[in-house]
């Protein structure tokens, strides 16, 4: 009983201590979550250290996963981008995010696709900018703590991820060299960009840097890739890192989309606490369909962690009806480890450690074909359509997959992930899974992240 008494008052200055450190990270709590924190302290101050803690259905092991779950940190830090957290690059990052100038028609930004005020991302079920591509676009909620990017892992750093895009001619259609050009033709972008990373390359000199090219490997007769094989290598070299610079400045914005204050949260921070009562917006069906997830329906064995995925990669045999052979994984695997622009390559800042463990330990293996990343399911239940192709519209169609498996692909060449197997689900029992996921929502995009910086300097 005194043990209990003494781990209770514990609980209680545990308590006190996490609204202190939520009040000093103000910076990055939403509205949402400091509105309540004052409440909380003065409440705490009240209550008698003795009141019963509120009831609920976990054992001591389910409410450590719990209470991990519900504490999402900082990103983690990205050693392979020397600017990751430097404001200025954040603030050139997020100006050029919305800058359609970034494209082969002047007309395709990061938002056309990642829309902020659509939970950065486009509602569509596959992505569509100069031509239709054949995945669905990820949303960008707490893309920073990925340790693959894209749904097969061919980017392993942020920074290289968003390089794809900008050269891909069904998205951006642009080319590194014209971005070169842009940026050094703009009296505010150069100034932005040389208080970064010191002066541009002299790309006014026409004879060494033409106004277009990037390689075009599959078709070495492109006049893009004619210019730029043509170029000497220091000065490719030196618009590759131009490049890869204006990508490590997008990620450092991208870094701050960050949504860890959902109702699951405050219910697990409840818990943490010993709350004498529960918080009402985490209904008792959320409750079920969190021991479900923990439990009977084996969520947890993939989306674990606190963002909810294990960061690795799965066939789950969803249907493709578009009857598209996605290599998955298998080609990511082969793509991220060609790369130049990988994190032990030249434009890495550091190439060493975690970065070069997970280039040098990826195998290229047959089993990775039709594995894709799991996602993250903080704020799932504000980005549909689902899955990689958006094959469904709904977490209840989701959920009904899980349950059933009714329409799995029958591949034999693909292997399946064992633990797809049917869960044969209750109807009370999809319902309070999908009553779990809708708790896991944070999606306050901060006033500051909405729309294009009026300038691209950050003073
Ligand atoms: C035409 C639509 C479109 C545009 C434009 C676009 N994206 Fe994407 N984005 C997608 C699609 C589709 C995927 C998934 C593609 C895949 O897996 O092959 C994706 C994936 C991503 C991912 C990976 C997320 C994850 O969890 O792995 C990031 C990060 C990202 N995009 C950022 C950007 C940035 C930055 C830009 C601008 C430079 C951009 N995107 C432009 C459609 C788009
Ligand atoms: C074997 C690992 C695994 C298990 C177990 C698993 N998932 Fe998934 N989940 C994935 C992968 C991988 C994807 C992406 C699949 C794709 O795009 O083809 C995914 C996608 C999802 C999505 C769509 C998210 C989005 O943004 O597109 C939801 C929702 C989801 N899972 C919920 C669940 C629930 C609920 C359970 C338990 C019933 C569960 N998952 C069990 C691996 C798993």
């Amino acid at each position: 009983m005194n043990e209990k008494r003494a781990a209770r008052s514990l609980l209680v200055v545990a308590g006190l201590l996490l609204a202190c450190r939520a009040a000093l990270d103000s910076n990055h709590a939403p509205a949402r979550f400091l509105e309540t924190t004052p409440v909380e302290a003065s409440t705490r101050d009240t209550e008698p250290v003795n009141a019963a803690p509120f009831a609920h259905p976990f054992g001591d092991d389910q409410l450590a996963i719990i209470l991990a779950m519900g504490d999402l940190g900082e990103p983690p830090a990205d050693p392979t981008n020397a600017v990751a957290d430097d404001p200025r690059a954040a603030r050139l990052g997020q100006y050029l995010f919305f800058d359609e100038r970034l494209s082969g028609t002047g007309k395709i930004a990061c938002t056309s696709c990642h829309d902020p005020r659509g939970n950065w991302t486009d509602g569509r079920e596959l992505a569509s900018g100069l031509a239709q591509l054949t995945r669905h676009t990820q949303s960008l909620w707490n893309v920073a703590y990925n340790r693959w990017f894209f749904w097969d892992g061919r980017a392993d750093t942020l920074w290289s991820q968003a390089l794809i895009p900008l050269e891909d001619p069904r998205e951006h259609g642009g080319n590194r060299l014209a971005y070169a050009h842009l940026i050094h033709g703009d009296p505010e972008l150069k100034t932005a960009y040389e208080r970064i990373f010191g002066p541009l390359p002299d790309l006014a000199d026409a004879d060494r840097f033409p106004p277009e090219g990037r390689p075009v490997e599959d078709d070495p007769r492109h006049p893009h890739h004619v210019a730029w094989t043509a170029m000497a290598e220091e000065d490719r070299a030196q618009v590759n890192r131009v490049f890869a610079n204006l990508g490590k400045c997008i990620a450092a914005f991208e870094r701050r989309i960050v949504s860890r204050r959902s109702a699951f949260d405050r219910y697990a921070a409840a818990l943490r606490r010993g709350d004498p009562e529960a918080p009402a917006d985490f209904p008792p069906a959320a409750v079920r369909g969190l021991e479900l997830f923990l439990g009977k329906a084996q969520c947890r064995n993939c989306h674990h962690g606190p963002n909810f995925t294990d960061k690795e990669f799965h066939n789950t045999l969803v249907p493709t009806p578009l009857s598209i052979l996605d290599g998955g994984r298998f080609d990511g695997s082969k793509l991220v480890k060609q790369s130049e622009f990988n994190g032990v390559g030249p434009y890495s800042d550091d190439p060493t450690g975690e970065a070069e463990l997970k280039i040098r330990y990826l195998a290229i293996d047959g089993h990775d074909h039709a594995k894709f990343k799991t996602p993250s399911l903080r704020n799932a239940a504000v980005t549909a359509p689902y899955m990689h192709q958006g094959q469904f519209g709904t977490l209840d169609e989701v959920v009904r997959f899980y349950s059933t498996m009714e329409g799995a692909l029958t591949h034999t060449q693909h292997h399946p992930d064992p633990l797809m197997q049917p869960r044969n689900l209750t109807e009370e029992e999809i319902a309070s899974l999908v009553a779990f996921l809708e708790t896991l929502v944070d999606d306050r995009v901060p006033d500051e992240l909405r729309s294009q910086p009026a300038s691209p300097v950050l003073d």
